[in-house]
C-alpha cells in the first residue's frame, strides 16, 4: 500500500508517522507514506499557495495551480488508486469505507487549509471527498492521519496478529465488548468473573451479549445492518424488555443474561427437596436449556409453599433492606435489587421470584391456573 499526502504542513504529520504501530509498519515497508509539500509546486515567485475568495467572504482559498501541478508530478494519469480530498462536505468515513480504501493499491490524500480549496483543483484531481465527522477542523492533516491509521491496521502484518482487527467495533457490525486486564480486582472493582474462568464458550457468549447490549444502547441503527443469528435476536428481545422494566423500576442492577439463564440452577438445587429432585429434573429440564425450570418446578408443585397470601407480601416488604435478587422467569432476567424497590410497579410485572442473597428466603408471585396472582414465601436453611 502506497499513500501520498498532499499538504502545506508536512511537519504536522511526521511525528505520528514515526511512532508506535504506524512507525513500525512504515519502517518495515508494509506501507509507504510519502509527504508532498504543495508549496514546492507553487509557480508564484513568493511561493504563495492561497488567495482571496472570488465573490468576497472571510479567509483565504488554496489556489488550484500548486495542487494540480503537485498531483501531476506525483499521481500521473492513469492513477491506479483513489484520490481523496479530506473535507467536511464529504462522505463520512466509516469502517466499510476504510475497508474499501485498504483494498486500493495506492491512495492520494489532499489536505485543505484556510477556507478550503479552489473547486477547479478538486474537479481536476480528486475522485472523492471524505469527512472524518460532522465538525470543522483547521486543516485536513488530522483527517489524513485518521485515514492512514485506520487503513494501515487492515494491512496484513501491521498489527501483531491478524486476529486483532477481526473482533473490533464495526468490523463485526457491532460495537466492541468491554475489555479488562490485570489486576483482577482494581481498587475494589472486580473484572467480570466469566473472563477469569477460562471457559472459552462462556467468554464468547458473554462478549457477544455485551456487544449487542452496547450497540443497542449507543448505536441502535447499526443493528439494522449487522449480521445477527436467532440467538442474537433472542438476546436483543430480552435486552429491550429489560430496558422497559428498568425504566419502570429504578434501582435494579441487571446481571448478565447468561447469569440469568444459569442462576436458576442454583435455586433449583436449593429449593427442590432432595426426594423430588429427580422427578422435578425430568419434568423441568428441557435439553440443554434450563430456562424457566425454576418456574416450572414451582408451578408443578415441586417446591413446597409454606405460607401464602398477603402475609408473605408484607413480610418481604418489611425486609427489603436485606438486599434481594429478582428473577423474572418469563423474560429470563435476573437483577440485584439495590436500596429497595417500588412494590406497586413490581406487581405490574407478572411473574417474578425474589430471593435474599443467601437464597434462604424466596418470594414467588405466580398465577395458578384458574386463580389470580399467588404469592408464596419459602424459607430454608442457607443453601449449599
Ligand atoms: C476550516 S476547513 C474549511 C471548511 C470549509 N470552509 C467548509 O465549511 O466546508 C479547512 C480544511 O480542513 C479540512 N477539514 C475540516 N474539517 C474536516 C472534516 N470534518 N473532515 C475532513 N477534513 C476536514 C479540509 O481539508 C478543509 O479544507
Amino acid at each position: 500500500m502506497r499513500i501520498k499526502v498532499f499538504t502545506l504542513f508536512p511537519e504536522m504529520l511526521r511525528p505520528m508517522l514515526g511512532a508506535s504501530i504506524l512507525g513500525r509498519a512504515i519502517a518495515a515497508g508494509l506501507i509507504e507514506v510519502e509527504l508532498i509539500d504543495i508549496r514546492a509546486y507553487s509557480a508564484d515567485k513568493h511561493r504563495n499557495t492561497d488567495d482571496y475568495p472570488f465573490g468576497g467572504g472571510a479567509g483565504m482559498v488554496m489556489a488550484a495551480q500548486p495542487i494540480v501541478d503537485a498531483f501531476a508530478a506525483h499521481c500521473p494519469q492513469p492513477f491506479n488508486g483513489r484520490r481523496v480530498y479530506l473535507s467536511p462536505r464529504g462522505r463520512t468515513l466509516n469502517q466499510r469505507i476504510v475497508e474499501e480504501l485498504a483494498r486500493e493499491e495506492e491512495i492520494a490524500l489532499l489536505c485543505g487549509h484556510y477556507e478550503g480549496v479552489d473547486q477547479r483543483a478538486l474537479d481536476s484531481v480528486i475522485d472523492e471527498e471524505l469527512s472524518i465527522g460532522d465538525y470543522v477542523l483547521t486543516g485536513g492533516e488530522l483527517g489524513a492521519l485518521v485515514v492512514i491509521d485506520a487503513v494501515a491496521r487492515l494491512i496484513p502484518g501491521v498489527l501483531g496478529s491478524e486476529e486483532s482487527s477481526e473482533d473490533e467495533s464495526f468490523t463485526t457490525g457491532l460495537l466492541e465488548y468491554p475489555q479488562y486486564t490485570r489486576p483482577a480486582n482494581f481498587r475494589g472493582k472486580a473484572a467480570p468473573e466469566v473472563l477469569l474462568g477460562g471457559n472459552h464458550a462462556e467468554i464468547v457468549a458473554w462478549r457477544r451479549e455485551q456487544s449487542l447490549s452496547l450497540t443497542l444502547d449507543r448505536r441502535p441503527e447499526l443493528l439494522d445492518a449487522a449480521p445477527l443469528d436467532d440467538g442474537d435476536r433472542d438476546t436483543l428481545a430480552r435486552l429491550k424488555r429489560a430496558r422497559e422494566i428498568e425504566a419502570r423500576l429504578p434501582g435494579l442492577a441487571r446481571q448478565g443474561l447468561q447469569a440469568a439463564d444459569q442462576f436458576p440452577k442454583g435455586w433449583f438445587g436449593a429449593f427442590v427437596p432432595e426426594a423430588s429432585r429427580k422427578a422435578a429434573k425430568r419434568q423441568c429440564f428441557s435439553g440443554r436449556r434450563h430456562v424457566g425450570y425454576l418456574w416450572q418446578a414451582f408451578s408443578m408443585g415441586f417446591i413446597p409453599a409454606y405460607t401464602e397470601g398477603d402475609t408473605a407480601w408484607k413480610h418481604w416488604h418489611d425486609k427489603q433492606e436485606e438486599g434481594f435478587l429478582l428473577y423474572l422467569p418469563d423474560e429470563r432476567l435476573l437483577y440485584r435489587v439495590r436500596g429497595g424497590i417500588d412494590l406497586e410497579a413490581l406487581s405490574t410485572l407478572g411473574h417474578f421470584i425474589l430471593a435474599n442473597q443467601a437464597l434462604t428466603r424466596t418470594y414467588v408471585r405466580t398465577g395458578k391456573p384458574g386463580k389470580g396472582p399467588y404469592y408464596c414465601e419459602i424459607q430454608k436453611e442457607a443453601a449449599q
